[in-house]
C-alpha cells in the first residue's frame, strides 16, 4: 500500500527557518510546497505599487477584487505570480517586509489568501507554511510543526539571505525589524501566530538545515506509514 498523502503544517514566526525546511521537506517527500508569506507578500507588493496605505482596508478591499495571486511550479522551485507577473524577487524587498504586517492583519485579505491556500491543499501530499497553518488554515492537518528560533539566530540567517541578493543590513536594524513584525504577527486580531496545541516545537537555533528537514521528514513518513511516529 503506498503512503497516504498528507498535508503537514509548518508555522513559526519571522526568519525560523519555515521556508527552507518547508521547501526541502516537500521535495524529499514529492510534495508541493506552499509558501502563503510569499502571498501575503505579493499583495503586499500590490498595495505599495498601487500607492495604497498598508492601514487602509477600504481601498485593499477593491484593489484585491482585481488581483491573482498564484504559486507556479518551475522544477523544484516555486515562482509567485501576481496578476500573471512574475514577482519572486520584488516580494523580498525591504519596502514589502515593513508593510506585510500591516496588509496582512486585515480580515478581507485573510479570507482571500486562506480561500485559495484551502483550494491548492485539498487533496493533500502538501507541505503549507505560514502563521496560521495549524490553527486556521488547517486545523485538521495530519501534522503540525511549529518552528522557533533565538533572535540572534534568525537576524543572522535574515542577514546571509540578503547578503546574497546583494543587500548588507546591520545586525540592530534586522534584529529591531523581526522583533516589530513578530510583535504586530502575533497580537493581531484575525488569526494571530501562535502555536496550535498539537503543533510539534522545533527549536532550529542550533540546527543545521539537515538536521531540522530530518526532524520533520521523519515523523511525516513515521505518519504515512502508519506507524504514528
Ligand atoms: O520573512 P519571513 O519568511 O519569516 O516571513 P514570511 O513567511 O514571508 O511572511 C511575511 C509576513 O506575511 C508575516 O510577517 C505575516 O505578517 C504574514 N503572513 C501571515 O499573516 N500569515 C501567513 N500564513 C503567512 C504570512
Amino acid at each position: 500500500m503506498s503512503p497516504r498523502k498528507l498535508v503537514i503544517a509548518i508555522d513559526g514566526p519571522a526568519a525560523s527557518g519555515k521556508s527552507t525546511t518547508a521547501r526541502l521537506v516537500a521535495e524529499a517527500l514529492g510534495y508541493v510546497h506552499i509558501d502563503t508569506g510569499a502571498m501575503y507578500r505579493a499583495v503586499t507588493l500590490k498595495v505599495l505599487r498601487a500607492g495604497i496605505r498598508p492601514s487602509d482596508g477600504e481601498r485593499i478591499e477593491r484593489l484585491l477584487a482585481t488581483t491573482h495571486v498564484a504559486l507556479r511550479r518551475e522544477g523544484k522551485a516555486t515562482r509567485v505570480v501576481l496578476d500573471g507577473e512574475d514577482v519572486n524577487a520584488e516580494i523580498r524587498s525591504p519596502e514589502v517586509t515593513r508593510a506585510v504586517s500591516m496588509v496582512s492583519r486585515h480580515k478581507i485579505v485573510r479570507e482571500a489568501m486562506v480561500r485559495e491556500q484551502r483550494r491548492m491543499g485539498s487533496e493533500g501530499g502538501i507541505v503549507l507554511e505560514g502563521r496560521d497553518i495549524g490553527t486556521v488554515v488547517f486545523p485538521d492537518a495530519d501534522l503540525k510543526f511549529f518552528m522557533i528560533a533565538g533572535i540572534e539566530a534568525r537576524a543572522r540567517r535574515r542577514r546571509e539571505e540578503l547578503e546574497a541578493r546583494g543587500i548588507s543590513p546591520d545586525m540592530d536594524g534586522l534584529i529591531e525589524e523581526i522583533r516589530e513584525r513578530d510583535s504586530q504577527d502575533s497580537t493581531r486580531e484575525e488569526s494571530p501566530l501562535r502555536k496550535a496545541e498539537d503543533a510539534i516545537e522545533v527549536d532550529t537555533s542550533d540546527l543545521t538545515i539537515e538536521e531540522q528537514v530530518r526532524v520533520v521528514v521523519e515523523k511525516v513518513r513515521g505518519v504515512a506509514e502508519g506507524t504514528g511516529a
